[in-house]
């Protein structure tokens, strides 16, 4: 069977309270379910996230949402790599509303890959487009995670089809080979089960519906 990821993008959400509540409520749910579950909070959650999942006995795992791309050092603002594995094992890269609002570009983007992927924490890339994937600098045989999210699906409630979904996961496949292609953009629990049903799409990205624990919960038990 084809290992099914579920990731929740929390993007720039929730305080320490809100994440308490969060958890408060998908404990609850009890889940029984055997599917990678990835959770990536700001990086001002990632202990808290990672405490509350260790009481919890939960089998979340914690991803970041980016990652400088120099070592450590005089670099303002920063989050490197040392200090992301010490929380995480996973880290979003190259998000659309980072390439749009921070204007990252192919080649930082590949430069924060490199970084990820030299120290043990798996990338999890975003791409919206073919031109995006084939100027990805992977090396055979690396672990990481292709997330498809088209721009026009991002936060606006109007899904790509499955189908060209799966296409697009097909080509990216094509292109880098083996490695788990996941869809993102408007998931919901309404629709996941179309998407994760498609041969070539090894799981989701979800942003706005999992900010939300019950829909959440109800997504991982759809998928
Ligand atoms: P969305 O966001 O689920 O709110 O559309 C997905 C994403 O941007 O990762």
């Amino acid at each position: 069977m084809k290992k099914a990821f579920i990731v929740a993008n929390w993007k720039s959400n929730k305080t320490i309270p809100e994440v308490a509540e969060w958890f408060r409520t998908f404990n609850n749910l009890q889940l029984t379910i055997n599917k990678q579950i990835i959770v990536c909070p700001s990086f001002t959650l990632l202990p808290f996230v990672k405490e509350s999942i260790v009481k919890g006995q939960l089998s979340i795992i914690v991803g970041a949402q980016d990652i400088s791309p120099f070592d450590e050092g005089a670099y303002t603002g920063e989050i490197n790599e040392k200090q992301i594995k010490e929380l995480a094992e996973y880290v979003i890269i190259g998000h659309s509303e980072r390439r749009k609002n921070f204007s990252e570009s192919d080649d930082l983007i590949n430069k924060k890959i490199e970084q990820a992927i030299n120290y043990g924490i798996i990338p999890i890339v975003c791409v919206s487009s073919l031109e995006q994937v084939k100027s990805l600098k992977i090396e055979d045989g690396k672990k990481i995670l292709i997330a498809y999210e088209p721009l026009f699906a991002i936060g606006s409630g109007n899904a790509d089809t499955p189908e060209n979904a799966d296409q697009m996961a097909r080509s990216i496949k094509d292109v880098l080979g083996e490695i788990p292609v996941l869809y993102g953009g408007s998931v919901t629990s309404n629709n996941v089960s179309e998407f994760s049903k498609m041969l070539n799409i090894n799981g989701v990205l979800i942003g706005k519906a999992s900010l939300d624990a019950q829909e959440f919960y109800k997504i991982i038990q759809n998928a």
